[in-house]
């Protein structure tokens, strides 16, 4: 197993060879199998996994190893959550490969990474479906992981059961709240479902394997760099499907004619469902965290959250203040389904990864989100890739 607990605060120097740019698997180049490890199952919410140590034929920076945990690789990467982390983890002084099939994600995001980061050895884009096991195979046989920080998935919780905004995954309707990570897991949604099995399937691994495993759950994500080089953009034929926040800034943009409110007989203090939302930057700082402190043969298992729960109405309000648009509301009777309130109870993470929410301010996360989505009315333009 590799040693961890080592975080890169200054940037890396430069290599001699450039892969910094798109590699494509070729399926006729044969490479060595390395350890397997059970990724292209897994759709689970974010997991790290410090790898094995294997030997490779031939050198590229990828598939040198280092001391410590150096190299890291993020599936998904291409889409909301998988580029920030990157743009993080690069920061930090890792290595990073990303792996995307660009079903959602936007090679745009990775652009930006790669314009940030030229220098070689520092971030390489592998396009290839984690379903692809012989593609996924050839790409641990090419290169020296120390970990994995999952993201890809088909991660609308709408799509799965054509209620959009259900989310909470693998808890369901807990009877109490907060949810703490002894909460009974009962998913509610094929969603929710397919990430518990996810769970379950790296839980099983792990009693066989020396792996350190971090089982992240979290619940709404919003925001987006505060520096302003990332988003969120989803396909616009996901829109139906989006998140609350994209559904607010579509309604702020005209282009879609305003929000629809379901629910406001809860027993909340306004009659809106309460949920718990986290900020980007503390999400991705919570992956980190949850890096450095991975411990081989263990596996830790723990909620993001800030503890507070918002209502639907102070989010509309909040995306009226942050985007300056009276966004038109109509609210709803209930739909099937909803619960009235969920959030999290982030002691455990707070006491063992030392990790709390900084940066979640709902206005000022709307804000910063708002702002990257006015200057970016295609998202990140047509994907190149996609489009040949
Ligand atoms: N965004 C949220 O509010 C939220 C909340 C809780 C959990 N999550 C979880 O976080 C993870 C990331 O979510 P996100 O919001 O960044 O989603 P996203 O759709 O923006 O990103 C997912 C990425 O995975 C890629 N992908 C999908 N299937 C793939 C496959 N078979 N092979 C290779 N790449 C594939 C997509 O192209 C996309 O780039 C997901 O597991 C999601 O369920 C997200």
């Amino acid at each position: 197993m590799q040693s961890i607990g080592r975080t890169r605060t200054q940037s890396r120097p430069s290599r001699s060879v450039n892969l910094g740019g798109m590699d494509y698997p070729d399926p006729k180049r044969k490479g060595n199998f390395v350890g397997k490890v059970a990724l292209a199952a897994i759709m689970t919410t974010v997991c790290i996994l410090v790898l094995k140590k294997s030997s490779f034929n031939y050198a590229t920076p990828f598939s040198m190893r280092e001391e410590g945990v150096t190299h890291v690789l993020v599936t998904g990467g291409a889409g909301y959550i998988g580029s920030h982390a990157t743009l993080r983890l690069l920061k930090d002084g890792y290595r990073v490969t990303i792996v995307d099939n660009l079903s959602r994600g936007n090679i745009g995001a990775v652009k930006i990474l790669q314009e940030l980061f030229p220098e070689p050895g520092r971030l390489q884009f592998i396009y290839a479906d984690l379903g692809d096991a012989k593609a996924v195979n050839k790409i641990f046989a090419e290169n020296a992981f120390d970990a994995v920080m999952h993201f890809a998935a088909v991660a609308y919780v709408g799509e799965s059961t054509m209620y959009p905004l259900n989310t909470c995954a693998t808890y369901g309707e807990p009877e109490k709240m907060p949810i703490t990570e002894e909460t009974t897991q009962v998913p509610i949604n094929p969603y929710g479902k397919a990430k518990k099995m996810a769970e379950d399937m790296i839980l099983d691994f792990s009693k066989t394997s020396d792996m350190a495993v971090m089982i992240l759950r979290y619940f709404n994500v919003i925001g987006s760099d505060p520096e302003g080089r990332l988003g969120e953009s989803p396909p616009p034929e996901l829109r139906e499907h989006g998140r609350i926040s994209g559904a607010c800034f579509d309604a702020a943009r005209g282009i879609m004619p305003g929000l629809k409110v379901k629910g406001t007989d809860y027993k909340t203090h306004d009659g809106t469902c309460i949920r718990d939302y986290i900020d980007v930057t503390d999400l991705v700082d919570a992956h980190v965290k949850a890096l450095e402190k991975a411990v081989p043969g263990k596996v830790g298992i723990y909620n993001v959250g800030t503890g507070k729960g918002r209502s639907v109405k102070e989010f509309v309000e909040a995306c009226k203040k942050a985007t300056g648009v009276d966004i038109k509301v109509d609210y709803l009777p209930r739909r099937p389904g909803d619960y009235a309130e969920v959030f999290s109870d982030p002691s455990k993470i707070r006491n063992e990864l030392n990790w709390t929410a900084r940066y979640t301010d709902l206005q000022q996360s709307l804000k910063v989100a708002w702002r990257w989505q006015k200057a970016h009315r295609d998202g990140y333009g047509t994907p190149s890739v996609m489009a040949s």
